[in-house]
């Protein structure tokens, strides 16, 4: 399994940004490279590292393959800017745009069959961690938003906890790895290949925490935040999963 190291840069940067990347290139790592950047740098992003191995990928999709949509996207469309890989579910978008997990299994499907990988984002809220509810949420959340046809190949799942994007807080070692052991049982359970699905922790990574979260079972990189948009951040959490 080839790890991956994720940044999310949510709606942050502008084409000034990509020089952050430059630090990321011409390294000789077995770990995987993955900036998501606004829809507007996808296909600057992807000029700018061409032959390089970094990867670039969307933050949402439209379900749909084309049609009246005003300001989506569909999946064929990122896939055609260079896009590789699309985040759907992300927490911001089911609380912002109302995302259930119906919608987040089509978007799913509709990156795939745009030959994008989707990277699914299940986590509980502060309230459902405090009401002993989170197995139940992230397992509902898994059944529902991964659609079937999901393999390893095309689908990576990155639990973030809602009450620590953002925040500073992280859980701790045994509850990152309580979810992330229900999350590998749901895929075995589920998919032949689930055991070869990569899982990803996300939620206040940082260059101080990285070592400690990759050591985790079942943790098989990250979906980073705030600490991707800068390469004096984000690359010492690289070099961690790299040395993981
Ligand atoms: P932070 O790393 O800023 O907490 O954000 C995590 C996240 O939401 C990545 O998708």
């Amino acid at each position: 399994m080839r790890k991956l190291a994720a940044g999310n840069w949510k709606m942050n940067g502008t084409l000034a940004s990509l020089a952050e990347i430059d630090a990321l290139l011409g390294a000789d790592r077995d770990c995987e490279v993955l900036i998501c950047p606004p829809a507007t740098l996808i296909h600057p992003m992807v000029a700018r590292i061409a032959g390089e191995a970094v990867a670039v990928g969307g933050q949402d999709c439209h379900a749909e393959a084309k049609g009246a949509h005003t300001g989506d996207l569909a999946a064929a469309q990122l896939a055609d800017a260079g896009a590789e890989y699309v985040i759907v579910g992300h927490s911001e978008r089911r609380t912002d745009h109302a995302e259930d997990d119906a919608s987040v299994a089509a978007k799913a499907r509709a990156a795939h069959q745009a030959g994008l990988t989707a990277i699914v984002c299940v986590g509980e809220t502060e309230a459902q961690r405090d009401g002993g509810e989170t197995l139940d949420v992230i397992a509902r959340q898994l059944a529902g938003s991964i659609p079937d046809g999901a393999t390893a190949g095309n689908t990576v799942v990155a639990y973030e906890p809602v009450w620590a994007i953002g925040t500073g807080r992280t859980p701790d070692n045994d509850q990152i790895a309580e979810v992330h052991g229900a999350i590998r049982g749901a895929l075995t359970a589920r998919f032949a290949d689930g055991n070869d699905f990569r899982l990803l922790y996300g939620g206040s990574v940082k260059p101080g925490n990285a070592a400690e979260i990759f050591a985790i079972p079942n943790v098989n990189g990250a979906l980073v935040g705030g600490a991707s948009l800068k390469a004096a951040d984000f690359a010492p959490i690289v070099a961690a999963l790299d040395a993981a």
